[in-house]
């Protein structure tokens, strides 16, 4: 059994969309072991206790980025996590931090990076005008929004679109997305190659062991 730690900072839709999906045995062989958000307020924590899930509140507001980190780490740790899912966490991780769960944290971005980074990536998109947006779960490294790659989803821009439809069609594939990450982590069948995974045949995964 993997044990799957979530942080968030929000509404925690992409948590509910994982949680149903460990329930439902589309993410076989997991748990969910902790729910951390630096915001008391968030309401994805209060959804979190109500599924009767571990939750902890470490607030970051006014704490140096590294000893807040520091708490965050004790916190999975404690509850022997093997995957960490960022899951609206409006933090950047200190180095410290990645390197104490090294390709073991993900992240889901509203956008198909690397367009887009940063804040309000939606609202980017279609201020900018493309005709395709997406989302994309990457690795989270050193840098905001930047890890390799494992799952993207397109989505189209419609004429009828306006910034909050454009944003729902993308959430819908979000949380679409953020299961079929975390399932192919947890099968193992994946090399990363510079930035690039690519999925191993069944063979080519014994052959690696
Ligand atoms: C999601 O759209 C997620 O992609 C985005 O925050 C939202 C959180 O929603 N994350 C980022 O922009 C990270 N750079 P949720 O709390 O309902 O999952």
């Amino acid at each position: 059994m993997k044990n799957l730690g979530i942080l968030l900072s929000g509404r925690g839709s992409n948590f509910v969309a994982i949680a149903d999906s460990v329930d439902a045995g589309r993410i076989p062989n997991a748990q969910i072991s902790i729910v951390i958000s630096n915001r008391a307020d968030a309401p994805g924590i209060e959804t979190a206790k109500e599924r009767g899930l571990k939750t902890l509140v470490i607030p970051s507001k006014g704490k140096p980025r590294e000893a807040h980190d520091q708490e965050v780490v004790a916190a999975l740790q404690d509850h022997k996590v093997d995957l960490v899912c960022l899951a609206g966490y409006m933090r950047l991780l200190s180095p410290w931090f990645v390197q104490q769960f090294p390709q073991r944290i993900l992240n889901i971005h509203p956008s198909l990076l690397p367009s887009f980074p940063g804040l309000e990536a939606q609202e980017q998109a279609f201020a900018y005008g493309v005709k395709v947006s997406g989302c994309t779960v990457h690795f989270v490294d050193e840098e905001l929004d930047h890890g390799a790659i494992i799952v993207q989803k397109t989505v189209p821009v419609l004429d009828s679109d306006d910034e909050h439809t454009l944003a729902a069609r993308i959430l819908e594939q979000e949380h679409i997305a953020y299961t079929e990450a975390i399932k192919i982590l947890l099968e193992g069948k994946y090399e990363v190659a510079g930035r690039r995974l690519v999925g191993l045949q069944k063979s080519e995964v014994r052959m690696q062991k």
